[in-house]
């Protein structure tokens, strides 16, 4: 039987498990991330602690976890950025491998998706490197398109991302469906 997916917006008190599913992201999947895994591991427990706190409650920027079965099994953040176009994003995408393939990262996407819509957003962007294919294609699934924006990839300068987009529905296209 598959395992029963969640996903919950961080509480204030779980820096401590924002720190651990981040450095198991940055351990797994180093590709994927801006971040590496030694930024994390030399990042002080009050940092998490801060982040989590302040995602808990933010209006720009928060985490939303994957739980199975009441265990952390991925997250992902969701941000509005400090340009005039108040752009929405997501980044920081992860799901352990146990669980992949169950939907996990789509209800992870959506979700965030969800609240940012809910806090003004009309279009979702997400960046995504070019190389790692199973995002690509996994942003593909979910109705994601090219921006026809790229940058090079700030840990490996050789590399470069694309920005994709994917527009909110509005209520009367939710009703065509
Ligand atoms: C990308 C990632 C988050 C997907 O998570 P997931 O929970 O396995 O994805 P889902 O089960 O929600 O997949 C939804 C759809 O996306 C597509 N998809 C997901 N993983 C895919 C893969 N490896 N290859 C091709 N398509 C894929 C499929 O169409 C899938 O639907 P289907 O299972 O009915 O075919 C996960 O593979 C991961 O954590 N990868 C490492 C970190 C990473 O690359 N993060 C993204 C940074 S931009």
């Amino acid at each position: 039987m598959s395992p029963s997916l969640t996903v919950r917006r961080i509480a204030a008190d779980q820096g401590a498990v924002f720190r651990e599913l981040r450095t198991a992201s940055l351990r797994e999947a180093p590709y994927a991330f801006g971040e590496t895994l030694e930024d994390a591991l030399s990042a002080d427990a009050a940092t998490f602690d801060a982040t989590a706190a302040e995602h808990a409650v933010s209006f720009i920027a928060t985490t939303f976890i994957l739980y199975t079965e009441g265990h952390p099994a991925g997250l992902v953040e969701a941000y509005f950025d400090d340009t005039a176009a108040r752009r929405a994003f997501v980044c920081e995408l992860w799901v352990a491998p146990a669980v992949r393939h169950l939907r996990g990262g789509e209800l992870l996407v959506d979700t965030a998706s969800a609240w940012l819509a809910g806090e003004g957003a009309m279009e979702i962007y997400a960046w995504v490197a070019d190389a790692n294919r199973n995002a690509m294609r996994f942003y593909e699934a979910l109705g994601f398109g090219p921006t026809g924006e790229h940058r090079r990839v700030v840990r490996a300068p050789e590399q470069a991302e694309s920005l994709l987009v994917r527009h909110v529905p509005t209520t009367s296209q939710v009703f065509q469906q």
